[in-house]
C-alpha cells in the first residue's frame, strides 16, 4: 500500500448530488451533467497513489479539480464518494478531534495567497503551528528562528507581512508550513502568483530542501514547466477526471492525448528526457554488449547534459545505473533526433 492513496474519489457540487453521482459513475462527462442537473462535477472516479518522500504533482487548467484533489487529502471537503487512505488509515472516519490532530502533526499547508497573518511579525507567523500545539515559547521561536534562516530570511525576524516582497511572503509560507515537521506539504499553486525569476527561485529553494528533508510533497500547478520541473511524478487532470499519471518523460514521449500533447508542446525536452528514458536497455544483467572504449552516461542525466557526449562520438555512448553497471545504450542518432523532434 502506498503513503496516501486516493480511491475512486467523486465529488459533486450541489444540494442533491445523488443522480448527478449516478451519472458521473456512468461515465458521463461534466458539461452534460451540468446541463441535465445543475450540478458541478468537481472530480469523477479519480484514484492516485503517493509514495513517501515523493514529489507529486497534480496539474491542469483552471476549473480541472485540482484544489477539490487536494482539500480531500486535508479533508477540507469530504467526497460524494470514495476513500482517502493515509498511511493505511481512513481519514474519512476520523472523529473531528483525531483529524484535528492528524492535519497539525503530518500536513503542513502552503497557499497561494500566502495566508500570513497581518498583524505578526515574521517569527510570530513561523512560529504559529507550534503555538498551536502548545510548544513553549522559547522552543517555538527558536526552532522559527532555524527554519527563517533556512529559507534565507535570517534578520527579517521582526518584520511586518506587508513590509515584504510576494517571494519573500512565500518563503514565510514554507517555513511556517516545515516548522512543526510535517510529513507531508500540501502546496496548492504555492508559487502562481510570483514573478516568473522569483518563482524560479523558490523552485529551486523547494528542491534543495527536498534533497535534505524528503517530505511526502503534493505540489499543484497549472503550469507544465514548473510539473517536469519539481515532479517526480506528475497527474493530469480535465474536467475533473484524470487523464495520465506518470513520470516527466513518460507524459512528453508518450503524451495520452490531445489535451496533454498541447501542454507538452513547447516544453524544452532535453532539460526533461534523460538517458534512461531514451536509451535501448540491455537485455543482460551484465551488459556484454558494451565496450569499454564507448563514452559513458548516467541513467539519470538530462539530454541537454548527453547531448555535448553524444556529439564528440561517432559511435554507441553506454548508459550506467548508479552502481556503475551498464543498463543500455544509445547513439548518437538517437539523442539528435530526441532533440529535433
Ligand atoms: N465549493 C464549490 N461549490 C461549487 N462548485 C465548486 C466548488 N469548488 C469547486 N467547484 C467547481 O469544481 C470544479 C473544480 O474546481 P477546482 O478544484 O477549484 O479547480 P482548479 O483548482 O483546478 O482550478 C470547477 O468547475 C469549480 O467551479
Ligand atoms: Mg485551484
Amino acid at each position: 500500500m502506498s503513503y496516501l492513496e486516493i480511491r475512486n474519489i467523486y465529488k459533486i457540487f450541489g444540494p442533491h448530488p445523488q443522480r448527478a453521482l449516478e451519472m458521473a459513475m456512468a461515465g458521463d462527462d461534466k458539461d452534460s451533467i451540468l446541463a441535465k442537473t445543475g450540478h458541478t462535477v468537481g472530480l469523477s472516479n479519480v484514484s492516485l497513489s503517493v509514495e513517501r518522500g515523493e514529489t507529486f504533482v497534480v496539474m491542469g487548467l483552471s476549473g480541472s479539480g485540482k484544489s477539490t484533489l487536494i482539500r480531500h487529502l486535508n479533508r477540507l471537503i469530504d467526497p460524494t464518494s470514495g476513500e482517502v487512505l493515509f498511511d493505511g488509515t481512513d481519514i474519512l472516519s476520523m472523529s473531528i478531534p483525531d483529524l484535528n490532530t492528524f492535519r497539525r502533526a503530518k500536513l503542513g499547508m502552503v497557499f497561494q495567497r500566502f495566508g500570513l497573518l497581518p498583524h505578526r511579525t515574521v517569527l510570530e507567523n513561523v512560529a504559529y503551528g507550534l503555538e498551536i500545539q502548545r510548544i513553549n515559547r522559547t522552543i517555538r521561536h527558536q526552532r522559527a528562528r532555524n527554519w527563517i534562516t533556512r529559507v534565507g530570511l535570517g534578520g527579517y525576524e521582526d518584520s511586518f507581512p506587508d513590509q515584504l516582497s510576494g517571494g519573500m511572503q512565500q518563503r514565510v509560507g514554507l517555513a511556517r508550513a516545515l516548522t512543526t515537521d510535517p510529513e507531508v506539504l500540501l502546496m496548492d499553486e504555492a508559487f502562481s502568483a510570483l514573478d516568473p525569476l522569483i518563482r524560479a527561485d523558490m523552485q529551486d529553494e523547494l528542491m534543495a530542501l527536498q534533497t535534505e528533508l524528503h517530505k511526502t510533497i503534493v505540489f499543484i500547478t497549472h503550469d507544465l514547466d514548473e510539473a517536469l520541473k519539481l515532479g517526480d511524478r506528475i497527474a493530469i487532470l480535465k474536467d475533473g477526471m484524470l487523464v495520465q499519471v506518470g513520470r516527466p518523460e513518460d507524459i512528453i514521449l508518450s503524451p495520452v492525448d490531445d489535451y496533454v500533447r498541447a501542454f507538452t508542446r513547447d516544453v524544452n525536452r532535453s532539460r526533461v528526457l534523460r538517458a534512461r528514458s531514451l536509451m535501448t536497455p540491455l537485455s543482460l544483467p551484465c551488459g556484454q554488449a558494451v565496450d569499454a572504449i564507448w563514452p559513458q552516461v548516467q541513467s539519470d542525466m538530462r539530454l541537454e547534459d548527453i547531448l555535448p557526449v553524444a556529439l564528440a562520438t561517432n559511435g554507441s555512448i553506454a548508459v550506467m545505473d548508479q552502481h556503475e553497471q551498464p543498463v543500455g545504450i544509445l547513439t548518437r542518432q538517437q539523442v539528435i533526433d530526441a532533440i529535433s523532434v
